[in-house]
């Protein structure tokens, strides 16, 4: 069955250097080169040191989820969605009437009710109930882009606001929402969605395509701090542009390490701090993994990610040398800048088709094919640093091998055999080939490639390089696994010099610790051990506490997430 499949694959790229080298296009859109040059499948040969596409890939993964939006602030996509009609929105403010400019919409009421507020104590405070009549067309900054810091987060929507990255207007919403609705005035774009504590929605307009409702609720007791500066936008008298620092929202206090399986009093009693995280005021955390929030439903054939690079190749040796943590779009030419805004607004206009392909959940399906598993290798070959005996370091190799054929087990072809004595492992390239192709040959040489936009041929050389990365690894561990004679029925080696498969554990450890740190998924961000059910894991981030938790690279923690009714903040 699998053999035609193989000939087939092989024809087909044979066919696309013949095309290639008559120089005959293969589709419209046409977009990245290294995509169909790519015939080496050479294990020893890494994906170059400026190669963007797994990024592209984690950075669609990750697309209005709160968790991988916190860690990564600095967004590197801007993607056109909609807000389907019948969602409702919220508007915290201090009376009933409807705005007549650009305001904030929170996607959840925990969050707009920061910013409700009365006259008096006894009078309530209101809140708008905004829900879409019709579809509201949006544009989705990813990362962190409501949080209000001078170092990235912001960068892609001030591309549009200012027409060039302006660090130091990090305080100036009022500015920046009027900026970019004057933009967007003659382009078919309602609104704007970024995320901070939540997701939220800069409309342009309240007076179409929306139904607005006023509701007068209960406010908080009279003392209580005030909300702070952090919500969607700010509150409307609230003069002071928003700090990077809130005093009156506390980041949560570490919890100590016994765990409860049943309500405990004495404990919630004591000193702990109350938190902005808790599940009062924490709404984002309901949007944490995939799909993340779907009340806005992005369209991935209209993406555009800086990380392209062949539409803004200026950032590359501005991300040269850095940590993902690091990248944002400083630096970037004021040609690209010009290209990009051009191609964004084309983007609003058109609506194309497209392929039809479900990228999110293809992406999807590959993070869980083989994340698992990768942290299952890790997690085993963890175990290396202590010494062991010859006899444990082969029960190990052997545990990890049966990761390694676990897998690639759907790319093992019968027909490939390792002759004696090797000398090198090309024989082993079509395993690499099958296992990288596999969700992408037919995307690729059929009929369905000239039905790409330029945004999905981006999503689609993302999901090849990434597939491609992991397979020359994984195949490059296993070879090297059955070489050292872990599986006797298919190979024995000849020699057995490394017999006690230490050099083989460590090059396997540094081999898997250095494709995950590649790949980089968020997924494998996580509270280790596990919190307990009075607790939720906690990625600390803007607004933050004075002195604490302002790292450069969040890192992730168990906080309470019940409140008391004592708490100053939490009503
Ligand atoms: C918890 O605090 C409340 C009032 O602050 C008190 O009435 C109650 O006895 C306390 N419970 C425990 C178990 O300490
Ligand atoms: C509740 O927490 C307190 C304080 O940590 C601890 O001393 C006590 O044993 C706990 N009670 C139960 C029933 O687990
Ligand atoms: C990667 O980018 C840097 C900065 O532009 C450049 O100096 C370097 O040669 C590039 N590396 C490769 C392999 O192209
Ligand atoms: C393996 O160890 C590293 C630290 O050296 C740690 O970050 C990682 O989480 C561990 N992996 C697993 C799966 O336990």
């Amino acid at each position: 069955m699998l053999q035609p499949t193989v000939t087939r694959i092989l024809v087909l790229s044979l066919l696309l250097k013949l095309l290639e080298a008559a120089q005959i296009p293969l589709g419209a859109h046409q977009h990245s080169t290294t995509f169909n040059e790519d015939v080496n499948w050479d294990l020893n040969k890494p994906p170059g040191e400026n190669a963007t596409g797994h990024l592209v890939f984690e950075t669609v993964n990750s697309f209005m989820q709160h968790w991988p939006n916190t860690r990564y602030r600095n967004g590197h996509n801007i993607v056109p969605g909609i807000v389907p009609p019948g969602t409702v929105l919220y508007h915290g403010r201090g009376d009933s009437n409807t705005p007549t400019s650009p305001e904030w919409l929170a996607t959840d009421p925990e969050h707009s009710f920061m910013f409700c507020r009365g006259q008096t104590s006894d009078s309530g405070c209101w809140q708008l109930t905004v829900t879409a009549t019709r579809p509201l067309k949006v544009l989705y900054f990813d990362g962190s882009a409501a949080a209000k810091m001078p170092d990235g987060a912001m960068d892609s929507q001030d591309i549009l606001a200012y027409g060039k990255v302006v660090p130091d207007k990090y305080r100036g919403e009022r500015e920046r929402i009027r900026n970019l609705c004057e933009w967007a005035k003659n382009l078919d774009v309602d609104g704007f969605v970024r995320m901070e504590m939540d997701f939220e929605i800069m409309l342009c307009d309240f007076t179409e395509g929306v139904l607005v409702e006023a509701v007068n609720l209960r406010a908080r007791p009279r003392g209580r701090p005030g909300p702070g500066p952090g919500g969607p936008g700010r509150g409307p008298k609230g003069p002071g542009g928003p700090s990077r620092h809130l005093d009156g929202i506390h980041p949560p206090p570490e919890i100590p390490p016994h765990r409860y399986n049943t309500f405990n009093q004495t404990l919630f009693n004591s000193s702990m701090l109350p938190d902005s995280s808790s599940g009062t005021f924490f709404p984002g955390s309901w949007h944490r993994y995939y799909p993340g929030d779907t009340r806005i439903q992005l369209d991935l054939t209209r993406l555009i990610s800086f990380y392209d690079t062949e539409l803004v190749p200026s950032l590359v040796s501005e991300r040269y040398g850095k940590e993902r943590i690091k990248h944002r779009l400083l630096g970037i030419s004021p040609e690209d800048l010009q290209t990009v805004v051009r191609k964004i607004e084309q983007l609003t206009k058109v609506s194309e088709p497209g392929s039809g392909v479900d990228w999110a959940t293809l992406i999807r399906l590959i993070v869980k094919r083989y994340s698992e598993r990768l942290e299952m290798v890790q997690y085993m070959l963890n175990s290396t640093d202590s010494a062991k005996s010859t006899s444990e370091n082969k029960v190990l190799a052997e545990t990890v091998q049966v990761q390694l054929i676990a897998m690639l087990q759907p790319y093992l072809l019968s027909s490939v055999k390792p002759p004696q004595d090797p000398t090198s492992t090309d024989w082993v390239s079509p395993v690499y080939k099958l296992c990288t192709t596999t969700y992408t040959s037919y995307i690729t040489t059929s009929s369905l490639h000239s039905r790409l936009t330029p945004s999905e041929e981006l999503i689609l050389n993302g999901i090849h390089e990434t597939t491609k990365e992991i397979c020359r690894v994984v195949t490059g561990m296993w070879v090297d696994g059955m070489m050292a004679g872990l599986e006797p029925d298919f190979y024995k080696p000849s020699t057995t010099e490394d017999d006690d498969f230490q050099s083989l554990l460590d090059s396997w450890k540094e081999r898997t610790f250095g494709l995950m740190k590649w790949l980089d998924w968020s997924v494998w961000l996580e509270c280790r051990p596990a919190c307990g059910f009075e607790e939720m894991c906690y990625l600390p981030m803007w607004p933050f506490r004075r002195g604490a938790d302002e790292s450069d690279d969040p890192k992730p923690r168990c906080v309470r997430r019940m409140a008391s009714l004592e708490w100053p903040g939490v009503l």
